[in-house]
């Protein structure tokens, strides 16, 4: 009975973050222009530009962020797995939507 009621929660907790307000995590037609770019954007080549960035590490065009996480240190990173510097650093971890997406982008080729 206990453990019934705590793992309800927990589905209930993980339903919570993965629809948020926003509806449910929409993984179609995920591409690097659409989905990637704008959170590269917006969090990461502030530090990790064209010129001089951050761990030698530039994200700022698709070839770039191909190469990234080609490299095998972006998703770690991206998802704060243990052994990986957590990323954005400073910032806050991205929603589980947008990680699904992330893996999904990936999983799809990488699609531009
Ligand atoms: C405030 C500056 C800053 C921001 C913003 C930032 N990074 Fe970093 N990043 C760094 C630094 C500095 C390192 C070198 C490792 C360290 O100091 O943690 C690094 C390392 C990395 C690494 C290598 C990590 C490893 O464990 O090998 C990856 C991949 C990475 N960043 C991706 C990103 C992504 C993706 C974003 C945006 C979501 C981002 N970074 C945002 C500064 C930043």
């Amino acid at each position: 009975m206990l453990l019934a009621l705590s793992l309800g929660s927990c589905y209930y907790d993980n339903k919570e973050d993965m629809y948020g307000t926003s509806g449910p995590c929409d993984t179609s037609n995920v591409s690097y222009t659409t989905h990637i770019k704008p959170l590269m954007d917006q969090q990461c080549v502030g530090c990790h530009g064209a010129t001089a960035p951050s761990a030698g590490i530039s994200l700022h065009d698709y070839a770039s962020v191909l190469a990234s996480v080609n490299s095998g240190r972006f998703i770690g990173s991206v998802r704060w797995d243990v052994g990986y510097s957590p990323m954005p650093k400073g910032g806050s971890k991205w929603t589980p939507c947008q990680i699904q997406q992330l893996l999904t982008w990936y999983h799809n080729g990488m699609p531009q």
